[in-house]
Parts: C-alpha cells; sequence; structure tokens
C-alpha cells in the first residue's frame, strides 16, 4: 500500500510505549512519552490536526503542529480513523480554556514530534463513539471494531477481575477447580442436546454437557470434597437477552454439607464480589422466600424486589358479594388477587383499557380496575362493594390516595399470581417504578421437585433429577408427586435467575425413585444413569452445590442490558455467529466419515 512506502521504519523496541494513553497525567508534563494506540477521531483547525489516539484504557489528545515540524504535518494529513499508530511526543498542558473535562486526560496533550504508521484501516461500517444506537448484526459482524469501544473494554475487564476474584475466593475456602469432559453423555437439565458425531463409533454421539452436573457429583463420590469450575455449558434452547447458546457457570459442589452452609458460603461470595468489582457492601443475609412465597407475594420464581408493590389476596373482601364472576370463580375453588399500582388513579379510561386487553392477552377474563380519587373509590365494581367492604379493600390493598388496584378472579392460583407478577413486572417498567441503584438479592427456597409437562404428559424434574426431595415430602413420591417440595435454591437479583442448586440424593434407592416418578422405566434410567447409580452405591457422600450464571453475574455487574455485552464473541437470536459464519455446511466428505447424512426437508 502507497501509505506504507511512506517509510522504511517498522515497529521495534524504540516505538515500544512508555505509558497508556489514557494514563498521560500531570507528573509526565514536559516529558516525551512513546504511545502505541489507534486513531479514533481528527480535527484540523486552523492548520492545526488534533487527533485522539486510544488504547484499552481510554484516549488523549495528540497534536500536530505545523510550525513545529512542517514535514511531519504534512505526512499526518493521510491519517484515517483506526489507523494503527507509534508516536512520541511531549506531554504538555492544554491552552486554558481547551481542557476537556469529560476526558480522564483531558487537561494534557501530547505534542507530536514523530510518529510511525503501523497499520491503516479501511473504511468504518459504524462509527465506534455511538455504536450503541448501532444494529446489533453490524457490531457482531465486525466485533473487533466494537471491542475497540471503552464499553466493551471495560465489560470485558470487570469480566476478567471477577474470574479472578471467584478463583482465589473459592480457593481460599477450600476448593480445588477441576475440568470436566464437553464430550460426554447428556444431562438432563431441560434443554436440548448439542450433539457431536463420533467418527470411531459410527451412529454414535457425544453430547456437549448442559452442565457439569453429574460429573462434579462423581468428584464428591471420588472424595474431592469441594469441587468449581469455571465452564462453559450449552444447551439449545430459545435464546433472550439472559440466554445464549453457550454460556458460563461458575459450578461449585460441596461434600458433608447442608443448605445453611451453602446459601451461607455463596452469600459471603457475592457480598465479596460487590465489594471488589464495584465498591459496594451488600447487606447481608440475603432475603429469603419460599418458592410458595415468592409465587404468592410476586407471581415469579424470581422476584425483582426493586418493584414496590406486589399482590394480595383480597378473596375476604369479595366473597359474598353480588359478584356473579367471582362467585363462581369462588366456588370452584378458584381465588381472588390483586395488584395495587401506586399512581395508578391518574391511568385514563382508554389506560385502563389497555390494562385489561394486555391481561386477556396474558390469559386473563379481564382486570376489575379500582381507583382511589380524593378520598374515593372509584370503579366498575364499587357499586357492588358496602363501605365496610370498600374499607377493608383499602386496607388490604394498602391503597394510598392517587392508587389503583387491578383485581383478578380466575379458578387457578399459580396463573393467576402468574398474571399478575407479569402486569407487576410491565406496569412498572412502563411507569418508571422500579427503584434503580439498588441490587435486591435474594434466595427462593423449597421450590416443588416436580412440574406437569401437558406436551410430553408426564412429570418433569423443575431442578434436575438429581435433587433432593424435602425429607418430609419423600412418601409422596409415588402417590402425589406434584406435591413434593425439593432442597433446591435459586440466588435471584434485580428479577434475573443469577443461580441455582440443590442438595442432591445421595441414597440410590430414592434416586431411583425419583426416576420412577419422572417416566423411567427401571431399564431405561439404567440404560442412561446406570453408572451414576453404581456410583452412588459404593460410599456417597451427603453433598450440595450451585452453579452461578457467570455472564449474566457480571452483566447486572456492568449494568448492561444483554448478557451479550459481556461475551467478547456472542451469537445472535438464531444461535449464529455472524463474524466467522458458525453453523455452516460441512463438505459431503466430512459427512461420510462421521457416518452422517443430511436429510433437508424441501423448504430448508
Ligand atoms: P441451572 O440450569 O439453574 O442449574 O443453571 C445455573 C445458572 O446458569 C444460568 N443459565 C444461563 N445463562 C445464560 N444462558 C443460558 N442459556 C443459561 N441457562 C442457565 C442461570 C442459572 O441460574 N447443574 C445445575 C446447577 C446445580 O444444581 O448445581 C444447573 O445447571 O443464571
Amino acid at each position: 500500500m502507497g501509505i506504507m512506502t511512506t517509510t522504511e521504519r517498522h515497529f521495534d523496541a524504540s516505538w515500544r510505549r512508555t505509558v497508556y494513553c489514557g494514563k498521560i497525567e500531570g507528573s509526565l508534563e514536559g516529558k516525551t512519552v512513546i504511545l502505541n494506540g489507534w486513531l479514533r477521531c481528527r480535527r484540523d483547525l486552523g492548520g492545526i490536526i488534533f487527533l485522539e489516539l486510544w488504547d484499552h484504557s481510554g484516549t488523549v489528545q495528540v497534536v500536530l503542529n505545523p510550525e513545529r515540524d512542517p514535514a511531519l504535518h504534512e505526512r499526518a494529513k493521510m491519517l484515517r480513523s483506526e489507523y494503527v499508530l507509534a508516536l512520541r511526543g511531549v506531554v504538555s498542558r492544554r491552552p486554558e480554556g481547551t481542557e476537556n473535562e469529560a476526558l480522564a486526560t483531558g487537561l494534557w496533550e501530547v505534542l507530536v514530534d514523530d510518529f510511525l504508521l503501523l497499520s491503516p484501516s479501511a473504511p468504518l461500517p459504524f462509527d465506534l463513539d455511538g455504536a450503541d444506537e448501532v444494529d446489533e448484526t453490524l457490531r457482531l459482524r465486525h466485533r473487533y471494531l466494537d471491542l475497540r469501544r471503552t464499553r466493551m473494554q471495560r465489560n470485558l475487564r470487570m469480566r476478567h477481575r471477577a474470574s479472578l476474584f471467584t478463583r482465589s475466593f473459592l480457593d481460599g475456602e477450600g476448593f480445588i477447580e477441576v475440568e470436566t469432559p464437553m464430550l460426554t453423555r447428556s444431562t438432563p437439565e431441560g434443554a436440548r442436546d448439542y450433539l457431536v458425531p463420533s467418527r470411531v463409533n459410527p451412529g454414535a454421539f457425544y453430547a456437549l454437557p448442559q452442565s457439569p452436573q453429574i460429573f462434579k457429583q462423581i468428584l464428591m463420590i471420588g472424595g474431592c470434597d469441594r469441587y468449581f469450575q469455571i465452564v462453559r455449558c450449552f444447551r439449545d434452547e430459545d435464546l433472550r437477552a439472559d440466554r445464549q447458546p453457550e454460556f458460563t457457570q461458575i459450578d461449585l459442589e460441596m461434600s458433608f454439607v447442608t443448605e445453611e452452609e451453602i446459601l451461607d458460603l455463596l452469600e459471603r461470595y457475592t457480598v465479596g464480589l460487590w465489594q471488589e468489582i464495584v465498591g459496594v457492601e451488600l447487606p447481608s443475609p440475603f432475603l429469603r422466600l419460599t418458592w410458595h412465597e415468592a409465587m404468592d407475594r410476586y407471581g415469579s420464581d424470581k422476584p425483582d424486589l426493586r418493584i414496590p408493590f406486589s399482590l394480595v389476596d383480597v378473596r375476604d373482601v369479595f366473597e359474598g358479594t353480588e359478584i356473579k364472576a367471582f362467585q363462581a370463580v369462588l366456588e370452584g375453588g378458584g381465588v381472588i388477587r390483586a395488584l395495587p399500582l401506586p399512581g395508578g388513579a391518574d391511568l385514563s379510561r382508554k389506560d385502563l383499557d389497555g390494562v385489561n386487553a394486555r391481561s386477556r392477552e396474558l390469559g386473563a377474563a379481564g382486570l376489575a380496575p379500582f381507583q382511589l380519587r380524593g378520598g374515593i373509590l372509584k370503579g366498575p365494581l364499587v357499586k357492588f362493594l358496602d363501605e365496610g367492604r370498600q374499607r377493608r379493600l383499602i386496607e388490604t390493598a394498602g391503597l394510598k390516595e392517587g392508587d389503583a388496584l387491578f383485581v383478578m378472579a380466575d379458578p387457578s392460583w399459580r396463573k393467576t399470581c402468574e398474571l399478575l407478577g407479569q402486569m407487576r413486572l410491565e406496569l412498572a417498567r412502563s411507569r418508571n417504578l422500579v427503584e434503580e441503584g439498588r441490587w435486591a438479592f435474594l434466595w427462593v427456597t423449597e421450590f416443588p421437585m416436580f412440574e406437569w409437562d401437558d406436551e410430553e404428559e408426564r412429570w418433569v424434574a423443575v431442578h434436575h433429577p438429581f435433587t433432593a426431595p424435602m425429607a418430609e415430602d419423600l412418601e409422596k413420591l409415588r402417590s402425589d408427586p406434584g406435591s413434593v417440595r425439593s432442597r433446591a435454591y435459586d440466588l435471584v437479583l434485580n428479577g434475573t435467575e443469577v443461580g441455582g442448586g440443590s442438595i442432591r440424593i445421595h441414597d440410590p434407592r430414592v434416586q431411583e425413585k425419583v426416576f420412577e416418578a419422572l417416566g423411567f422405566t427401571a431399564q431405561s434410567a439404567r440404560e442412561r444413569f446406570g453408572f451414576l447409580l453404581d456410583a452412588l452405591s459404593f460410599g456417597t457422600p451427603p453433598h450440595g452445590g450451585l452453579a452461578l450464571g457467570f455472564d449474566r453475574l457480571v452483566m447486572l455487574l456492568c449494568g448492561a442490558r444483554s448478557i451479550r455485552e459481556v461475551m467478547a464473541f456472542p451469537k445472535n437470536q438464531k444461535a449464529q455467529c455472524v463474524m466467522s459464519g458458525a453453523p455452516d455446511a460441512v463438505d459431503e466428505a466430512q459427512l461420510e466419515e462421521l457416518s452422517v447424512r443430511v436429510d433437508l426437508a424441501e423448504e430448508d
């Protein structure tokens, strides 16, 4: 390229940086420095060329003045955005009135004495400064450019520090990091598997691990006592802002433990991590709610406690009124629950219709609205409530002047709670009622062991099949699986599930019973999990553990909206890497070697 021949020189030790761009400060005034970095923007003012040089630490203004060196100034005219330079110059205070408060190095500039162009850049597909508004596909396709932004650098570096902290904390607690296989058998964690065909075993497939669950339990049986791993997991499931097909867990397991010890360790870890990464002192112990309490109050198993209103039971207020639909629901064993909305009395008729329409979309028969204005309760159902009932409704729901209340009656407790829980999230978000700047942690415990799957027409494990049932519910494994509670717990932060774990089954007979409840025959359980059942029969310590979603933790620490913002090379919503083009078709010969034949439907 023509520009490269303007100099015969090349990068050698004499051009090695003496300081990072973002570290230019007063102690360097008058000194000669060498900087290495990328050119961010350029301005020509009155013949003087102002450039910004960037590296991961920040940017600094560098100046080429024709009076200082006319030839150098001339040479600088061909410099463009994202060219890579080494330059030498003198640190100088910016002339009064030209300081840039917004920039850490904004009091200073470097007066350039020489520079070496190391690499030019093609014209940019998007502006790096405004990249937050840029189409994400474009950012992902040119991830190397996207990574050159201070925000992405900050996120990756926070992630790095978080993983360092994790390793040193867990090491201090007696954990050892053990790697487990990536080419393995499928472990049921509820998603589809990614499969890898085996060439030397034609027709057989490995599964990439959805988690190292069984291996970590076997490490406990193997006497490892305390295991951890910062480990990649693979799940073929529908993707969302907080879900990727491959993601990272901080996975851990401990022997001879109870819930208390695990939760305590995790709280100390989390408090330490927040202290280390964002300098925040988290209050502990964290709140604990049983799954039933969480559903009942917040309509979610991962409640966002930053929203200052929750569900209330208003059955008593409506029992025995003339509201026919409500009476029918109650007679059928249903529930009447309500969601208060602080400040909601300003909602117009049209707004209320909108709320109602949304609730129908979600599956409710409708939501009856009430509003407290001028000390008077308003709403289409008020006429059915005498004064005493009105007062009770206001008290039960904790309504204040200017608030609204939405009441739902439905045969199903679970559906009512989930629906009002969803409305709680949506209303809080759309009306800016989420208290930002808070870290609302909690534990959710005592999850149901099983959930009925309509499609598969069988019970499926809510956590995973290796989770121990609560001792007092053991007898109901056969007779009433739906009512069995498990010794599982989730860690929730600001409405996101950041971790989940459980005390495990260490008795092979209980494990067999759970497989049976899940619809496995003795033979099919043996076929899939025989190795685990065998292992359990050779002296198994009581054990338990948990896995934290590391990407989600870092996302929340960074204040990012999606885990894609804290992963160097994430996939898009269609599980594609738009930069490398994975997944892609492979050669016929490769497939043949693997004894795999592709049989696409017409439309594919
Ligand atoms: P679980 O399935 O709850 O538990 O996963 C643990 C945590 O991993 C995170 N997570 C994800 N993060 C990003 N993308 C995904 N697709 C994704 N799926 C899950 C969540 C979740 O809380 N083996 C058990 C742990 C145990 O029992 O010890 C397990 O994997 O933050």
